[in-house]
């Protein structure tokens, strides 16, 4: 991969943009407004994309936020149901369960993969859940075999946040495989870019229409007549190229994340009690964030090692907080207790640097200066 890192800056994400890169992205910029030109690359990179996940269809929107919107409408999610989430992600994954006024339930993480299991999932069900948003954090992949088995008895539908886990495998399927719908970010900090943009993969053939009739101010297809009220999440050709051509790029992207992960680890490998993004037997991880969770034998939590590591200037980004705990919803007094791996994981776990633009030796240095802090 190409080292533009000229500065020596080490940044927490960013992306690679080639010189093909560059030139299908000219190709839309100069030929790609007029007629049916005017969607082409949507369309490619549509199509690709469903390919690639042995997906029937795909659609891409604005950014995941929107795309998980529109699933969440497309099944009628409602002001009487409830959707599940788990607690530590990114409040992307959430947001729409209020837009709709439908009722959030925070499910708690593995201590494992940080994501939900079975059983921290049947414990939020209830009669009024309809659906539940299963998030692949930091590239992680849950255990989809018994989730699935659980949701297709409750009869609920599955939402599979792959936003950080694209190139991510669980048993043979790739992540994007996974649930009702599964849905992609695209963000700049994303190991694909589109700058902003968001991905919905479905195999329904109804709620596929449903969602792009819903992408695009409810109109009837090619027409000015709007028969409901709906929404603006149109995504652009000039995005939708560059996703195109990043996709074909997809396994040296992934690579190179896993490439640092390993550096990471092999670095760190003799701090003790330090856990990483896991990748058990039946999975490939596709770690779009080097993560470290510190053992709970450590007195610190992760605050204060990245205020130190700010002293070298150098940066680092805490786990996520847990959503409950957030004043967007407040309701740390009711899941503070019965959420404990959420709250434990997310006071010790930090995210190293992992721009597509760091070096080896910027890791190496960097690794020296943490191993000072933790030890120290
Ligand atoms: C797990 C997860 N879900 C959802 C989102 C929302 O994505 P977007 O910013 O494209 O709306 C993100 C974005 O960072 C994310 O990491």
């Amino acid at each position: 991969m190409k080292d533009n890192n000229k500065d020596n800056q080490i940044f927490m994400a960013g992306p690679s943009i080639s010189i093909e890169d560059e030139k299908i992205v000219i190709d839309a910029l100069r030929n790609g407004w007029y007629g049916s030109k005017a969607y082409e690359y949507v369309e490619k990179f549509e199509y690709e994309f469903a390919s690639y996940h042995n997906r029937k269809f795909a659609l891409m929107t604005t950014n995941c936020t929107s795309a998980i919107h529109l699933a969440l409408l497309s099944i009628n999610v409602n002001k009487e149901d409830e959707v599940i989430v788990p607690d530590c992600t990114w409040i992307g994954s959430s947001s729409a369960i209020k837009y709709i006024g439908a009722e959030t339930k925070f499910a708690d993480i593995d201590r494992d993969n940080w994501c939900i299991s079975a059983e921290t999932l049947e414990a939020r069900i209830s009669n009024k859940t309809k659906a539940v948003v299963v998030v692949n954090l930091y590239g992680n992949m849950p255990n989809y075999n018994e989730l699935e088995k659980l949701c297709k008895t409750k009869s609920i539908h599955i939402i599979e946040d792959a936003a950080e886990s694209l190139g991510s495998i669980y048993e043979g399927r790739k992540s994007g495989n996974f649930g009702t719908f599964s849905v992609f970010s695209f963000h700049r900090s994303k190991t694909l870019t589109t700058g902003e943009g968001g991905m919905l993969l479905t195999d329904d053939l109804e709620f596929y229409k449903r969602c792009k009739f819903l992408r695009d101010h409810g109109r009837q297809p090619g027409t000015y007549y709007n028969t409901e009220i709906a929404y603006k999440y149109m995504p652009f050709n000039l995005q939708a190229a560059l996703g195109y051509a990043q996709l074909k790029r997809i396994d040296e992207l992934v690579s190179r994340k896993r490439e640092i992960w390993q550096l990471y680890k092999e670095k760190l490998s003799d701090v003790p009690n330090l856990f990483f993004n896991i990748e058990p037997e039946n999975t490939f991880n596709s770690v779009w964030s080097t993560t470290c969770v510190l053992g709970d034998q450590y007195e610190i939590d992760s605050s204060h090692i990245i205020e130190k590591l700010s002293d070298y200037n150098l940066p680092a980004r805490p786990f996520f907080y847990p959503l409950s705990s957030l004043p967007a919803y407040n309701e740390k007094k009711e899941y503070e207790k019965i959420n404990n791996v959420s709250y434990s994981i997310s006071k010790k776990g930090f995210n190293l640097p992992c721009a597509l633009n760091i070096t080896n030796d910027q890791i190496n240095t960097y690794c020296e200066t943490l191993k000072q802090i933790i030890l120290d």
